[in-house]
């Protein structure tokens, strides 16, 4: 293949409703709403390049799994529990759904709530990762700091903790390998091997990352959850479409959107063959 990603530009996610939704982002979460649209609103995270994009009017969906969510960071270890306080004594206030206590997984010390849109966020840190020596580089470097310098001018001290970086999102893969390969063959990503079943997918430029985790079958999000890859010129999105127009069922396609193209720029979505929905665009 020949789709040469000049970014991991974007999430997209959706919700219920953004009046509900957004305060949650942008108060609890620390993201910054930069635009919005009847229906659409796009945030940004102080030391993250890629944006997120919520679309409003989905279904409620209370038993979306736990593996299907977003995360944030923060410095600190003592931040996360003071994130628990904190939700947890303002769960009325933003209708938090749940709220899941303090845990360990994957080298990150973690906790967990579900927004009023029934989507699932992580507040993460790796603080205890980054003091050992080896805690890094490894696997892209996605455990190390995604900032450059921690913001001297936000003190924690409001709620107790400050989130840094918007650092990822999840997919579900049903073979870890093959997800892999897909990834790094056809949409031109990295694909760090985690654990067994699970692959970092990310740009080698950033930092922020896709986490692929194992599901028993694919996925039946809607296309408003899909993880946007830039290309660097309107003919490269024309060239890539069609190119898996060419090789879809080779590739895996379970999907393969029209091209969308006006003056500004193009794009098209296509879903793979873990029912994952990816956006090409410039
Ligand atoms: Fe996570």
């Amino acid at each position: 293949m020949s789709i040469r990603p000049i970014a991991l530009s974007g999430a997209h996610m959706e919700c219920v409703s953004l009046d509900e939704t957004g305060p949650v982002l942008t108060d609890l979460l620390r993201f910054a709403e930069v635009s919005r649209t009847p229906g659409t609103a796009i945030f940004r995270h102080p030391h993250s390049s890629w944006t997120l994009t919520v679309h409003e009017g989905a279904q409620s969906y209370p038993d979306r799994p736990r593996h299907h969510h977003f995360g944030v960071r923060v410095e600190h270890r003592a931040e996360i529990d003071a994130a628990w306080e904190y939700l947890t004594a303002h769960r009325d206030e933003y209708g938090l759904r749940q709220i899941d206590p303090q845990v360990v997984r994957h080298g990150s010390y973690s906790i967990h709530l579900q927004e009023p849109g029934t989507n699932f966020w992580e507040i993460e840190c790796y603080e205890d990762v980054l003091r050992k020596d080896s805690g890094e580089e490894r696997l892209g470097g996605v455990r190390s700091r995604h900032w450059d310098h921690a913001d001297e001018d936000a003190p924690a001290s409001a709620r107790g903790y400050t989130p840094l970086a918007f650092t990822h999102g999840t997919l579900g893969a049903t073979d870890a390998d093959a997800y892999g390969h897909f990834v790094e063959a056809v949409l031109g990503l990295e694909a760090h091997r985690a654990y067994a079943a699970v692959r970092y997918i990310k740009h080698p430029a950033t930092k922020h990352f896709v986490v692929a985790l194992q599901v028993p079958e694919p996925q039946s999000f809607s296309p408003n959850f899909r993880f946007t890859i830039g290309l660097e010129s309107a003919q490269a999105v024309e060239d890539a479409h069609a190119e898996l127009a060419a090789r879809r069922s080779e590739v895996g396609l379970t999907d393969l959107g029209s091209l969308e193209a006006d003056g500004a720029g193009a794009s098209f979505i296509l879903r793979d063959v873990n029912g994952n929905w990816w956006e090409l665009a410039a």
